[in-house]
């Protein structure tokens, strides 16, 4: 394929003396104690290649410029805000890039900024939503997977749509949506999934999106992909469009990512159930199945409709009067790779089906591949997959590398107290989720594995696995092996009431359950959320045990007692509802918040949206940048050389309960959905003042060309 080669400013081939110190850095940040060893350049064996680190070099040595070592918070700390504007620290540019919209190609339609794009334009427009992100480099030739800094193909999610930016208002006062058409479910459809970008920073350090390039690819609602692993072909996954089972139209709610070693992006299907509307939601009684997942239920309560889309109403296939089984063909992770613009996406069926937020792959010293995934919901679990084979280094992209996420075993965490109760630290196990095993059997509901991975929730249920505050984001620590940490979000439906917990027949209703306090989720009414990380035992990935602690409890200081924030929370550092997170290559813990922005009350002094960085070893925590009114912070990346942070700004503009939120100016009540449909710069205008709010890729970098937070 033809490529041009752009290797323009010197920083896209770090030097070995580079790479070395990232190594001496990472381990320095994993065991302070090591820090004078390593430093004097005892202990590793690379001594002659670590230049100006080597402080004790020897006599007839030039003398090296010093390279100033690189810090965990080479930042100063934001303040909070509530205003329309991403905020970052002195010294650092954000510049938003592929806003929803952006043409995908060169000869791509123009976005229209009265959204009247027909769904055959948004098929060639960026998505909406920007979600989890991937940068992958180019290789040296500038034809596959690399480690250039310069330039690579930059993926991303596109979670769901706003329908009242999304859509331009109809014909019917009271409701923007009517008629609602196949052609619109369709436009909306064109607006999930993935899009593939490919890239290129200027010597100036500014990027651009080479539209002419033929890696430019939009993954979509309708995007035919391949259903591959134990549960493909299954009597669960046939439907009549497709009766063996095998392929499916589309990916839907992308949420959070993964990425592999072999180049390869990941996509997670998180809400997928809100697409699907029940057309006869009297008569059809719900399956233990449907409302484990909350198929065929409204998000508020109440009958049929899913979360709104009205995609059902024009569109069978998201009608699971017509099609039942199309719901259980979504709610896996799926495979993409994004350097062959033509290969096929495939559903990986082995890594389980539910609520996926996103997918942090890691492979063990044993070579095993571990995928740890959160299922987002109150009350669900934390699964892990270990590939059946071993990753081949010499050979990353080998075609035995490409197939480890085939096969392999899933696995759900449960958290117990450990030697002592109350001190929010513990032990853990891994349970293995294979038919026959464990009380996953036919006499149990489980016909075989093909159902134990499509009703992975229910297999959870039977095995006892622990009931968290909305798992969200894994990220493995890159200099800590074993070290793992998640995000949950946020619970208010556990300590509040009669405790109930997901009935072990697998018969719960989605969030219905009411758990009581436990050691790794100890705050009733957890509406601020925390972190907690777990050490795999023996630092091995693919290990059955684990001891964890928790990391930081947000929440407020002046609250007291059993809801106190944990002592790493200040005035200065205040946040709620942690959900992407992310590890940078030198050891940095990333924490992006989607949480209340209404800086009152529990969250007074919150703010907007915010990203953090949390130190693993000192358990810091540090506000790097706030989002604009009415958004979230989701999705991050960074070139290899860590000179470019791209961050997603998701939702800009979604009023909720903001302090700023636009009012009707003769009842003063806040503008229904209707309302800023038609009046749509009333609250956001981000990213471009005078055009409706757009979700958006924000560059980051620091005006001086240094490394981001260093
Ligand atoms: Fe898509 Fe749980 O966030
Ligand atoms: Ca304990
Ligand atoms: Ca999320």
């Amino acid at each position: 394929m033809a490529h041009s080669l752009h290797d323009d400013d010197g920083v896209s081939n770090p030097s070995a003396n580079l790479h070395l110190h990232d190594v001496v850095e990472r381990a320095i940040a994993a065991q302070p104690s090591r820090r004078a060893m390593l430093k004097s350049g005892l202990g590793i064996a690379a001594v002659p290649f670590l230049g100006g680190l080597a402080a004790c070099g020897g006599g007839d040595d030039p003398a090296p410029a010093a390279t100033p070592a690189e810090r965990m918070m080479g930042f100063t700390a934001v303040p909070t805000s509530s205003t329309d504007s991403v905020v970052v620290p002195a010294g650092y540019i954000a510049t938003p890039f592929l806003p929803w919209g952006e043409p995908m190609t060169s000869t791509s339609p123009a976005w229209k900024t009265d959204a009247t794009g027909t769904a055959a334009e948004q098929e060639q427009q960026i998505g909406d939503n920007h979600d989890g992100m991937a940068f992958f480099g180019f290789n040296a030739t500038g034809d596959g997977f690399g480690e250039r800094s310069d330039e690579g193909l930059l993926v991303m999610n596109h979670e769901y749509i706003n329908p009242e930016y999304f859509y331009a208002p109809g014909s019917d006062a009271t409701d923007w949506l009517l008629p609602f058409t196949l052609e619109k479910a369709r436009k909306g459809q064109a607006a999930h999934g993935v899009s593939v970008a490919h890239v290129r920073r200027a010597a100036n350090g500014s990027w651009s999106h080479v539209k002419t390039s033929p890696y430019n690819r939009r993954i979509h609602g309708n995007t035919p992909m391949t259903l591959q692993g134990p549960a493909a072909g299954s009597a669960a996954l046939r439907t009549a469009a497709d009766p063996a089972g095998t392929e499916v139209l589309g990916t839907l709610n992308n949420c959070g990512n993964g990425r592999t070693p072999w180049g390869t992006y990941l996509t997670c299907e998180e809400n997928f159930n809100g697409y699907f509307g029940n057309t006869d939601p009297v008569g059809r009684l719900l399956s233990a199945r449907e409302n484990r997942y909350g198929v065929g239920t409204n998000a508020g309560g109440g009958l049929g409709n899913g979360f709104g889309y009205r995609w059902h109403t024009v569109d069978p296939r998201f009608d699971i009067n017509a099609n039942p089984n199309e719901p259980n063909r979504f709610g896996w992770i799926v495979e993409i790779d994004p350097f062959a613009p033509a290969s096929k996406p495939v559903k990986r069926t082995a890594l389980g089906r539910f609520k996926h937020e996103n997918a942090e792959l890691v492979v063990g010293t044993d070579g095993k591949v571990v995928v740890y995934m959160g299922c987002d919901e109150r009350n669900e679990y934390i699964y892990k997959f270990v590939s059946t084979g071993t990753f081949d280094a010499a050979n990353p992209t080998s075609l035995a590398n490409r197939n480890l996420l085939a096969d392999g075993k899933l696995y759900v965490a449960r958290f117990d107290a450990g030697a002592v109760t109350g001190d929010q630290t513990g032990t853990g196990e891994w349970i293995e989720l294979t038919h026959d095993l464990n009380g996953l059997s036919v006499a149990n509901g489980f016909a075989d594995q093909a159902e134990v991975l499509t009703f992975a929730r229910q297999a959870g249920d039977r095995v006892g696995a622990t009931m968290m505050d909305r798992p969200e984001w894994v990220a493995a620590n890159p200099v800590k092996r074993g070290e793992v940490y998640i995000t949950l979000t946020n619970n208010n439906r556990r300590g509040t009431t009669t405790a109930s917990s997901n009935a072990v027949d697998g018969t719960t209703v989605a969030g219905a359950a009411r758990p009581p306090v436990d050691e790794a989720n100890p705050r009733a009414s957890n509406v601020w959320g925390h972190i907690v990380r777990w050490n795999e035992t023996g630092a091995q990935a693919s290990a059955m045990t684990f001891a964890w602690d928790i990391f930081v409890l947000a929440g407020l200081p002046s609250i007291t007692g059993a809801r106190a924030p944990s002592a790493n929370v200040s005035a200065d550092n205040l946040f709620n509802s942690p959900d992407g997170l992310a590890f940078d290559s030198f050891g940095r813990l990333w924490i992006q918040t989607d949480g209340n922005y209404g800086n009152t009350g529990d969250f007074a002094g919150m703010g907007n949206n915010q990203m953090l960085v949390g130190d693993p070893v000192t358990k810091e925590v540090r506000r790097f940048l706030v989002g604009p009114s009415g958004c979230e912070v989701t999705g991050i990346t960074w070139t290899p050389d860590r000179k470019t942070m791209f961050v997603n700004i998701q939702h800009p503009g979604e009023i909720g309960n903001h302090p700023n939120a636009p009012r009707n100016a003769v009842t003063t009540a806040v503008l229904t959905d209707n309302e800023i449909a038609r009046t749509p710069l009333a609250f956001s205008q981000w990213p471009n003042t005078g055009v409706r709010p757009r979700a958006s890729t924000v560059v980051v970098r620091r005006s001086d060309g240094g490394v981001i937070a260093g």
